[in-house]
Order: structure tokens, then sequence, then C-alpha cells
């Protein structure tokens, strides 16, 4: 038996950045993000019985050691179905891994579904809400930003407590269908591994007791604020919130001791370009945001993508390339 499912990354418009609870993955705040479309950034992953004595992890087509996490949650699996047979996981993305692309968002969730699947032959192959709730439970302690991948559209990671681990969950704000005139640019400015990757960078955040102290002021807020703008469809409210989060979230990288600054030269250039744009249209019509890497995340509506576009691609930014993607429009 084998099970392939197909997954998309989720981009953050409000950061999860710092664990309150390292081994249970419970983040200091809420965090709020948006699913692409699986048609244009996917991870594939394909579990099957393995003839070996041992679980084999194909990444990109190269057998790599499993981490930690995965092995925890094989571990998890098994002990809930006491099934013991070893596994062979097959994970493709088709967009650069490790590179700030959100890659292990997509990576998580698809393998916490297939192995759900896999140990459990008699399921139908579409789970339910309740059911893609709970996995993201046990998702997030693989990445925690996996979990807002179980859901299409834009989708909240509730917070949760320590107390009660199945507490911290992702929820489906609203579908993909309801953001269809959102345009969603990828702007790949490097894709090289960053040096520095989010669990280190976020955890000099969170123990650092006055960016720990602000993120846990100025997010809870901010996050309640940016649900009504993606519920009213208030794009320019959404355009600020989502800049102003950016702007902290790199403040909060910046700032440590030592300093993580995940921006190149060229990112800053295409802040510059959007605020350029933003100026000349009177009007917010587009905004930007970063995971932990150089590459930009444009945001836009259909109506403006292709002046925006006319405007972005004339400007002479070096050594970029764009690709372009749009939100996800079926849930995966
Ligand atoms: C900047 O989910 O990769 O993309 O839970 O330690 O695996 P771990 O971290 P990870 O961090 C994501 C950080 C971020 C922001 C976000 O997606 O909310």
């Amino acid at each position: 038996m084998k099970v392939t499912v197909i997954t998309a990354p989720n981009i953050a418009l409000i950061k999860y950045w710092g664990k309150e609870n390292e081994e249970l993955f419970i983040p200091i705040n809420s965090s709020l993000s948006v699913t692409l479309d699986s048609k244009d950034m996917s991870t594939t992953t394909t579990l099957s019985f393995n003839e070996t004595n041992e679980d084999i992890l194909i990444l990109n087509g190269k057998q790599c050691p499993l981490a930690k996490r995965m092995t925890n949650i094989l571990s998890w699996f098994r002990g809930e179905t006491k099934e013991t047979r070893p596994i062979l996981i097959n994970t493709q993305n088709s967009f650069p891994t490790a590179a700030g692309l959100a890659s292990s968002s997509s990576s998580y969730s698809a393998f916490v579904i297939a192995l759900f699947l896999l140990l459990n032959p008699t399921h139908p192959p579409t789970l339910s809400i309740e059911e893609l709730s709970f996995l993201s439970t046990i998702s997030r302690q693989g990445s925690g930003s996996s979990c807002r991948s179980m859901f299409g559209g834009c989708v909240e990671w509730e917070k949760g407590s320590s107390s009660d681990s199945r507490s911290s969950k992702a929820v489906q704000i609203c579908t993909s269908a309801a953001l269809s005139d959102l345009e969603i640019l990828v702007c790949v400015v490097s894709s090289a591994a960053k040096s520095i990757g989010s669990t280190e960078g976020m955890q000099k955040t969170a123990n650092d007791p006055s960016l720990r102290t602000l993120r846990e002021t100025n997010v809870p807020p901010r996050l309640e604020k940016a649900k009504l703008s993606i519920l009213s469809k208030d794009f320019a409210s959404l355009a600020q919130i989502t800049m102003d989060e950016c702007t902290e979230f790199l403040h909060c990288c910046s700032t440590t001791i030592p300093p993580n600054g995940y921006l190149s030269p060229i990112s800053t250039q295409i802040i510059q370009a959007v605020n350029d744009f933003n100026t000349i249209n009177k009007n917010l019509l587009v905004f930007y945001t970063f995971d932990a890497g150089p590459n930009a995340i444009l945001f836009t509506r259909t109506g403006d993508l292709l002046s925006f576009l006319d405007y972005f691609l004339r400007k002479p930014i070096t050594n970029s390339s764009t690709k372009r993607t749009s939100v996800q429009t079926k849930d995966p």
C-alpha cells in the first residue's frame, strides 16, 4: 500500500516567532497565515511500508537521515496504532528547501496526513475538519508553522496552553474561495539554505526579555485586527498590519545578540519598490512580508496585479527572479 499527499506552504501574515513551551511546541503567541495554491508551490510525500528493517527518508531524490522530530511523530503514531513495520518516506518540494520559503510547513503537514492515512487503511481519502484540526496538533510538533498548512485559505494557529496541548491547533478563518482576488508573488532572491534556522532564530528572540514582552504585548491585538481586515476584505488595513508585523518581526531577528539579519540588499530594494508603487498610487495596493530569509512575498489584488508587475519588472532590481503564484483554491 502507498499513500501520496500533496500540501502547500503557508505564509504567515502574523508570525510565530518563539515558543512558550519548547517540548510541546506551544508558541508565545497565536499566528495567522495564508496557504498558497498547491498547483504552484507544494510538497508531495509518498509513504509505503519499507522492505528493509528501518525507516528511510528520501528528500528531493536523496536519502537523508530522519530528523528527530520525524522519528518522534512516527513513534507517536506507532504507539497509537501498534503498527511496527518500517516506513519509506519519499518527499519532494517543488521549490527551494529551507530557504525561508516555509518548506517545513508543507513538509510536515504532508508527512502527518500521509502517515495518518497509511496507518488507517480503511479511512476514506478525505479528512474531516475535526481530523485535520487534530492532526495539526501532531504536525506542529514537527514544525510549528506546519499546523497551519492543514487547511487552505486563511488559517489561525491558536496558541492554546501547555496544560492542554490539544488546544494549540489550527483553525480555518476563511476558505481560499473567499480570498479569490488575492494574488501572491513569491520573489526568490536566494534559494540557498538559510544560515540560522527558524528554530534557533526564534529561541534567541524568546530568550530576550524585552523582545519577548514586545511580542506578547503587540501580537494579540494585531492578530485580531488582521482577522477582521481579512473577513471584511479591507485590503489597505491588512496591508498596513502585515507590514507593521513584518517590521517588528525583522526587528526581533536583527536585534538579538548576535544579530540575525535575514534580508539582503535585494530584499531592501523590493521593499522600496513596493513603497514607491504605493506612494505613486496614493494607496496601499501592494504589501510585503518575509519569512526567515531574504525572499520577499508580495500580496496584491487581481485588479492591481498587471499594473504592479509592469512597474516592478521595469525596476532595475539586480539578480532576483520572481515566481508568481496565487492563493490556494482547494484545501489540501
Ligand atoms: C518565520 O515552524 O519553521 O516562518 O517550529 O521550530 O520548526 P519550528 O519553526 P518553524 O518557524 C516558522 C517561522 C516563520 C514564521 C511563521 O511561519 O509563522
